[in-house]
């Protein structure tokens, strides 16, 4: 039975299920969700940090699905994970994506260049389920989809589980897609190190990686004709909105800065106020700054991280170690608010008697998701004609989650990284976001409803079928 005689008839057609019948890629999707849910759970969250055994237990899970699907897996030079659908031999070789007006066929000749979906598998100290993880499991159960329903690909669809998206362990943000995009020194990456001193080297090479194999792939990505991510919305825009699913416009550019105030460690019941060299005040100071320059701009500044040393409640610490987090809606308002906290930082430095140590540890510029490939998405997941922008509310936050309308469905720019950003560098990427009731993230709080992952996974599986079918 066809599709439409299926309609006409009331009856399913065939690989869909009955009204109130579970299909089969509904309860892979589930069970990918639940046999991953245990992995690196602490009472207080995840903590899945690259190289760890919780990262262990999230490839293991990975490597499981893909051979549950006899997909071949690599781990690539980077550590980042791929799974295979490859195209049947026999299926036809060149009737892939209709050229012209396909952002896939930009360069010509490559119709056999593979669509990769997914996202990654790490959380940030004690992180939710969703961050990362639903991108993955909806590849996989999109994979199931496609086949129940009977879909051949024309073009080889890959997984991917790229490592170290939140930079938890090492301190660099999608550090696995940027090695892979070419995007940091990979010598300076292999020296980073995580709060014990472990070098991601030596973590790597004790997973049994190769770290001097560690640099950009310009064969990989040559393969490779779009990346997709779905991701959770990191605010409420989906849910204002009354919309399950939404496409990404582009990201805020952001990064990190590490602040180090060394002072004096001293007595704190015995040492006079005047004779202290306390870096607890400029980082104090800092933190004001950082607030009263974001609000003013319409940014995000966040110290989320500190470290007093020695740490003892009755001294006066020796370093005070800070990782500052801004973002803002375009470079030079970026720029101009990291001046402004980097001269309160040491204006107050200098008075209270204290060295200060700024410098970037990681950057992401603007990124705004290719045109071409989020209007072919837009119009895979919603053929109807382009709506006006809906006057929703914008997310939680200023303004990264303010949303826009294309074919039908929301657009929304985001203030959060992902890989999808770096690897737009280099390739045609977009991303597919998730409704969050809760509009948290990077929180155990962080959840999407199981029938809006459900409606995630028929998107990706429409985009799929649309990106990579005959
Ligand atoms: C990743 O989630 C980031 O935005 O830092
Ligand atoms: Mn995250
Ligand atoms: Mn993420």
């Amino acid at each position: 039975m066809t599709e439409a005689e299926a309609e006409s008839s009331g009856k399913p057609a065939p690989g869909e299920q009955a009204p109130g019948e579970q299909a089969a890629w509904e309860q892979s999707f589930a069970e990918l969700w639940e046999s991953l849910l245990p992995v690196g759970r602490t009472p207080a969250g995840y903590r899945r940090y690259s190289w760890t055994p919780a990262d262990e237990g999230c490839r293991a899970w990975f490597r499981a699905a893909a051979q549950a699907r006899g997909l071949p897996v690599e781990s690539d030079r980077n550590g980042n994970l791929w799974a295979w659908w490859h195209p049947a031999p026999a299926a036809p070789a060149t009737s892939a994506v209709t050229p012209t007006t396909s952002a896939l066929s930009a360069s010509g000749a490559l119709e056999r260049r593979a669509v990769a979906v997914g996202s990654h598998l790490d959380s940030v100290p004690d992180g939710g389920a969703f961050d990362g993880p639903l991108g993955v499991a909806s590849a996989f159960a999109a994979i199931d989809l496609l086949r129940e329903r009977g879909f051949a690909p024309a073009r080889p669809i890959a997984v991917a589980a790229f490592t170290e998206e939140e930079g938890a362990r090492f301190g660099v943000a999608c550090l696995g897609s940027r090695l892979l995009a070419g995007a940091i020194e990979p010598a300076a990456a292999a020296g980073l190190r995580d709060g014990d001193g472990v070098s991601l080297a030596e973590a790597m090479a004790g997973a049994g990686l190769d770290p001097a194999a560690l640099g950009p792939d310009d064969d990989r990505l040559a393969g490779l004709a779009a990346y997709v991510e779905l991701h959770i919305e990191q605010g409420s825009a989906l849910d204002g909105l009354g919309a399950p699913v939404g496409l990404a416009a582009g990201i805020w550019p952001h990064g990190r800065w590490r602040l180090e105030f060394a002072g004096r460690a001293d007595h704190a019941g015995t040492t006079r106020i005047a004779d202290r060299h306390d870096p607890m005040l400029p980082f104090g100071a800092a933190v004001l700054a950082a607030r009263a320059a974001a609000v003013g701009r319409g940014a995000l500044a966040t110290f989320g991280k500190v470290i007093a040393e020695p740490g003892a409640a009755n001294g006066i610490s020796s370093a005070v170690r800070a990782w500052l987090d801004a973002r803002a809606p375009d470079e030079p308002t970026l720029e101009a608010l990291i001046t402004e906290v980097t001269a309160a930082a040491r204006a107050a430095a200098a008075e209270h008697g204290v060295a200060l140590d700024l410098r970037r540890e990681s950057f992401t510029p603007a990124v705004s998701f290719d045109p071409a490939l989020r209007d072919r998405l837009a119009t895979a997941l919603d053929p109807a004609p382009a709506r006006p922008a809906p006057a929703g509310p914008a997310s939680r936050g200023p303004g990264p989650g303010r949303p826009a309308a294309s074919g039908g469905i929301p657009v929304l720019p985001t203030g959060a990284g992902h890989d999808a950003g770096i690897l737009a560098a280099r390739l045609p990427t977009a991303m597919l976001f998730v409704r969050n009731p809760t509009g948290v993230s990077h929180s155990p709080a962080e959840h999407a409803d199981l029938a809006d992952c459900l409606a995630g996974v028929a998107a990706l599986a429409a985009v799929l079928a649309d990106l990579a079918g005959p």
